[in-house]
């Protein structure tokens, strides 16, 4: 890598995302849509990605754990699929405990690429596993991933293996899923490959009870996006008059997540008066929950056939290796 693109990675590594003035923009246009909407890419500034790691250790909260399980005892079949002196590309890579598996178990992988919109994190855990791995090249990016991402030339010259856990593919509507999909095709090339997390579809209270734990964590990780307004936008939300609402829609096969207004009220954001009637929500997340048809549309309209499916003992999740394809046929999947 040249200096040059050393120092462009830099400064994108850690400049904070979004900037004040494209989240003020998008942020009123939600909240003059009706129904009012934000994006669930604004709950996570730094009490939100704390919090939202806090929901990943709730016993409630399984799909961090069915995950990891799945991880644990598939790694190196996923590693051998994957190959030797690969390009190993994180989305949303947090705070990059799942990758120590991966590259742990894959044969001498060249590159490590994690991408995510909190820089500083970014950072601190590309430090840390700069440290811990010094013979993988890792170059962290910060940026928003559902735009395109372009790797440098050398990254380009390996195979290329993106990897998406968490099931936050569950957190894009199916079409913006589709194109995401086919954004990373388009980033790992013809002869690459996609790990996928996919929380599967299944019993609806022991998906409701997962987004409405007892101990309140992913009420206070939802009202943080309004603490967050309140201070980033100047907005007086008073979150006394907000609760968290979380149930899974049938039709859609989702959980959504909203803010719901106990009463009638203006407030104001960034100087402009947003009114509420009683009962009126802002919808802050939709998590969909796949079942095998719905998974292998996605794969397909991705430009990806599923080569092969994990689950859990439980069966509550997928990890899936998805190989690139260049006819937008897919095959169906062996699994477990
Ligand atoms: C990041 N994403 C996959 C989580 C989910 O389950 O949709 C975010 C989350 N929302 C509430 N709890 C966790």
């Amino acid at each position: 890598m040249t200096t040059a693109s050393k120092q462009e990675y830099t400064r994108r590594a850690t400049h904070t995302y979004p900037s004040p003035n494209a989240m003020r923009d998008e942020v009123l246009a939600g909240l003059q849509a009706a129904p009012k909407a934000l994006a669930p890419k604004f709950f996570y500034d730094a009490t939100g990605a704390a919090l939202f790691e806090r929901i990943t250790q709730l016993d409630a909260y399984y799909l961090t754990r069915s995950e990891l399980a799945i991880l644990d005892a598939r790694v190196s079949e996923i590693a051998a699929l994957a190959g030797p002196s690969a390009a190993l590309i994180e989305y949303g890579s947090g705070a990059g405990i799942k990758v120590r598996s991966l590259l742990d178990a894959m044969d001498a992988p060249a590159f490590y690429v994690p991408i995510d919109i909190s820089g500083e994190q970014l950072e601190r855990v590309a430090a840390t596993l700069r440290d811990d791995y010094p013979n993988v090249d890792i170059h962290p990016l910060c940026a928003d991933y559902t735009r395109p991402i372009t790797l440098p030339r050398r990254e380009q010259s390996h195979r290329r293996v993106a990897f998406f856990p968490g099931s936050t593919i569950g957190n894009f509507e199916p079409a913006a899923a589709a194109s995401f999909l086919r954004g990373v095709r388009a980033t790992v090339g013809p002869t690459g490959a996609l790990i996928l997390g996919v929380d599967r579809r299944k019993d609806r209270a022991v998906v409701e009870e997962a987004y409405n734990d007892a101990e309140g964590v992913t009420a206070a990780f939802n009202l943080n996006l309004l603490v967050r307004l309140n201070r980033e936008l100047g907005a007086n939300f008073d979150l006394a008059r907000f609760r968290h609402k979380a149930f899974f829609n049938e039709d859609a096969s989702r959980i959504e997540m909203h803010l719901e207004s106990t009463e009638a009220q203006i407030v104001t954001v960034a100087g402009v008066p947003i009114s509420f009637d009683a009962g009126e929500t802002i919808w802050t997340e939709a998590s969909y929950k796949y079942d095998l048809p719905r998974l292998e549309r996605l794969a397909h309209e991705g430009g990806f056939r599923i080569r092969q499916l994990w689950t859990d003992p439980e069966k509550r999740f997928w990890l899936g290796f998805l190989e690139a394809v260049d006819s937008p046929m897919g095959t169906a999947a062996p699994r477990d």
